[in-house]
């Protein structure tokens, strides 16, 4: 055997030859498959979406701190007690959201669970009756009392949330027509479907 110069055994060779297969392997594996991830977008699309001007920021910071994630999602942060008020811009109009705030029962038409307005059904705490929708202090009756200031911001922030039309936080449907489905609704639906019920990708948002 020479000097300095070294013999790989059999066994060595296959051993390192094994090894550097499996390398290469896993680096030609790692390639492809980083790849595919770059080409693939991620598997929860992002459907809603924000861009807040200064007054929405104020709101964002009020919305924190004046307990709406308790019961409300935004941006990530919050509960799902109430309703996730991610896309609400998309759904409603800043006047529509103002005018919620301020007088909740009147604009949604109906009685409300935990906002309440102050001027209908005051303040007072009466007792709760078994079964019974009561005008009691609600969790939420806070939020109409609110100064002015701080409803108006909190209106700019939630009419800057947006979500894509068709998700699942939009007011509408995917924006596709199928002409055979709109022609056989337009052959078989009752007339009396037609006069009751809108077809809502004509609608407008509240
Ligand atoms: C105790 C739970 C609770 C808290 C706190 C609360 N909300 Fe609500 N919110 C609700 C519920 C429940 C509804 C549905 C209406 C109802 O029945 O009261 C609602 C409805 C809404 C709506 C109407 C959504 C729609 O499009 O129909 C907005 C806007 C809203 N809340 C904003 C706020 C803001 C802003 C705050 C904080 C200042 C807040 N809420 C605090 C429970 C809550």
């Amino acid at each position: 055997m020479g000097e300095g110069r070294r013999v790989w055994k059999v066994g060595e060779k296959v051993l390192f030859g094994m090894f550097g297969a499996f390398m290469l392997l896993a680096g030609i594996g790692f390639y492809f498959m980083d790849a595919a991830v770059q080409r693939h977008p991620g598997m929860f699309k992002v459907t809603t979406h924000y861009n807040l001007s200064a007054e929405g920021e104020k709101g964002s910071s009020i919305f924190l701190k004046e307990g709406c994630t308790d019961c409300h999602r935004a941006i990530q942060d919050g509960t799902n007690s109430g309703l996730s008020l991610d896309g609400e811009g998309s759904k409603r109009s800043a006047q529509w959201i103002y005018a919620f705030l301020k007088h909740p029962e009147e604009t949604y038409g109906a009685k409300t669970i935990d906002h309440r307005d102050p001027s209908v059904s005051g303040t007072s705490a009466a007792p709760p009756t078994a079964g019974a929708y009561v005008a009691a202090p609600a969790p939420a009756a806070y939020v109409a009392a609110m100064p002015e200031e701080k409803i108006k911001a909190l209106t700019a922030f939630l009419s800057e949330l947006t979500a894509d039309v068709g998700s699942t936080s939009s007011a509408l449907p995917p924006d596709a027509h199928d002409a055979f489905v709109d022609k056989m609704v337009k052959m078989w639906a009752p007339d009396s479907w037609k006069e009751k019920f809108k077809d809502v990708r004509k609608e407008e948002k509240q």
